[in-house]
């Protein structure tokens, strides 16, 4: 299946992925109908992060929506973006662009195609409403168990008063939307004309499940990656593999950061698009993939097939 990329200023093209540097909405705007199998996503949350503004704050630990979290056992934490400062605005604007985003991935992707967006148990309604509003099925909700260090604080600036409260639950978890563009017929019909429709097992006698256990990327893929919202391969591979029940198809990450999705495509043999629209991170994802892609993992080994 040929695997269009509409070429922006940047790109590069391998046998099995192609990278663009642009922004996703443009780019799935002059995108061909019905030529992506599975989108594989951890977009932008609350917009505001990952603009330029705050990008700059961050590069300069000036903080900004960014969160440094306290090292309190010698580690080296990344930054959290702090969701709770978000306005009724920043809400309404997010939920424009999840119904902006789910229209146009209703039309590039094939009919039984899923999608698979990370997001986070204060902020998933903004997502998944928009996604049901424009047509797709909701299919479920993968959890992925993580310490996220996101909540479990006591009331600021009244830590001593309120020693036993907690503001917040700690987050441990990371929900991640399952969405399905609806079959052409019966299933079966669907997998033989499209290969989509359902999802790939994790073994003859095992199916895939919605509770993946998995903690933040460390060590070596974090220095390959320095992406404050890098996903571990051990994961998200997990992922990518069930997206692709017939092992054929483009997988698409409009969002890529440093790439961790279209790594591990290329890990399990399929082709993928990734966009990003952040020079630097794209850069990053430039020198990553091909890094990140051949980290032998616990889970899924090399090869998704
Ligand atoms: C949550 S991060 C994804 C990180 C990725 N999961 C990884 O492992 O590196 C979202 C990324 O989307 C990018 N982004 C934000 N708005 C975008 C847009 N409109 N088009 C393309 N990329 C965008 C940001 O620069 C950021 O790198």
């Amino acid at each position: 299946m040929e695997v269009k990329a509409v070429v922006l200023p940047i790109n590069r093209s391998s046998k099995n992925y192609s990278m663009v540097c642009g922004d996703a909405l443009e780019w799935l705007k002059k995108a061909s109908h019905h030529s992506i199998h599975a989108v594989v996503t951890d977009p932008p949350y609350g917009l505001i992060e990952y603009k330029p503004d705050q990008l700059q704050k961050l590069r300069g630990k000036k903080g900004g929506v960014w969160r440094i979290p306290p090292s309190f056992d010698g580690c080296q934490r990344t930054p959290l973006p702090r969701f709770t400062v978000l306005t009724e605005d920043d809400k309404n604007e997010m939920k424009r662009f999840f119904w902006r985003l789910a229209n146009l991935l209703r039309k590039v992707l094939v009919p039984g195609g899923h999608v698979f967006i990370a997001t986070n148990p204060l902020l998933s309604y903004l997502v998944y409403e928009p996604f049901i509003s424009v047509g797709f099925e909701k299919r479920g909700e993968i959890a992925r168990t993580t310490q996220t260090l996101r909540g479990g604080d006591r009331p600021k600036n009244a830590h001593r008063e309120f020693p036993d409260v907690s503001v917040m639950p700690r987050s441990c978890w990371e929900p991640w939307g399952l969405f399905r563009n609806p079959c052409e017929g019966r299933v079966q019909d669907n997998l033989r004309k499209w290969g989509t429709g359902a999802l790939r097992r994790i073994s003859e006698d095992e199916p895939f499940k919605d509770l993946i256990g998995s903690g933040p990327a460390r060590g070596h893929e974090r220095k390959i990656a320095p992406h404050p919202s890098l996903k571990p391969q051990a994961f998200i591979r997990q992922i990518v593999r069930a997206a692709l029940p017939l092992g054929d198809g483009v997988i698409l990450d409009p969002f890529m950061g440093s790439g961790s999705t279209i790594a591990a495509a290329e890990a399990c043999g399929f082709k993928s698009i990734g966009i990003e629209k952040d020079l630097e991170y794209y850069k990053m994802a430039l020198r990553a993939i091909p890094l990140l892609s051949t980290i032998k993992t616990e889970i899924g080994g090399l090869s998704g097939r």
